[in-house]
């Protein structure tokens, strides 16, 4: 299993107008992101999960669950998976999870209460942030690969990365801040990175020889 959460600064957690992405916090970018961690040419990684959070207006956080198992429906066009999110912030959102669509779920959790349900489920094996000036990824998947640790969770921040309050929940839960050499990309250029180097190492391990 693999899960990408990316945190939206300034994402609506309120039903958004489908014509206008951009401007209901950066709805644009969580979309793409939603796109590149789950879809493949003609198909979706059943093996991948994707969490957005929203902190933007009004002020209300919303957390997102999709999972890559269960998803049905979406097409990988921004405006689809922008009419799945839409959907389920209409729902009335509790602390649990309240499914709106096949593979989609939505609840009240902030930041810290999402990291905490994550790593008390234990799906999977470790965390890691995703920064800049983290360890170089390629090391850190090869030393968890080693350990047989094959489920990992990732965290990214949106346009305006994670704020240090932010950073400071997100480093409670774990030490490793991985970066992708050697430059700034945007979230969703780095989970098709992740998603690439996984596969190197799945084929790798089913070549014998
Ligand atoms: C567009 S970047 C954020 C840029 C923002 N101005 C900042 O300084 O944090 C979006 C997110 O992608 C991730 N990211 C971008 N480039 C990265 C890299 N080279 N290595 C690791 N993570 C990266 C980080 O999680 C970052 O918060």
């Amino acid at each position: 299993m693999r899960g990408f959460l990316i945190v939206g600064n300034n994402a609506v957690s309120d039903p958004f107008n489908l014509n206008d992405l951009p401007g209901n916090g950066r709805m644009d970018i969580l979309c793409r992101f939603v796109a590149q961690s789950l879809f493949i040419s003609h198909g979706i990684r059943r093996d991948v999960e994707v969490y957005l959070l929203l902190l933007g207006n009004p002020d209300r956080p919303k957390a997102i669950k999709i999972s890559g198992r269960y998803v049905k429906g979406m097409n990988p066009d921004e405006r689809s998976i922008g009419g799945l999110i839409n959907k389920a912030l209409s729902i009335t959102s509790t602390d649990k999870w309240v499914k709106s669509t096949p593979g989609i779920f939505v609840s009240g959790k902030d930041l810290s209460r999402l990291l905490t349900e994550i790593s008390d489920e234990k799906i999977y094996n470790t965390m890691a942030y995703l920064r800049e000036d983290g360890a170089d990824i390629r090391y850190f998947l090869k030393k968890e690969m080693d350990k047989m640790n094959n489920n990992i969770f990732f965290i990214l921040g949106d346009h305006l990365g994670l704020k240090d309050d932010e950073e400071r929940v997100v480093l409670d839960k774990t030490y490793n801040i991985v970066a992708i050499p050697t430059v700034s990309l945007q979230a969703d250029q780095c989970v098709v990175i992740v998603n690439y180097e996984f596969d190197l190492l799945d084929a790798a391990k089913n070549t014998s020889y």
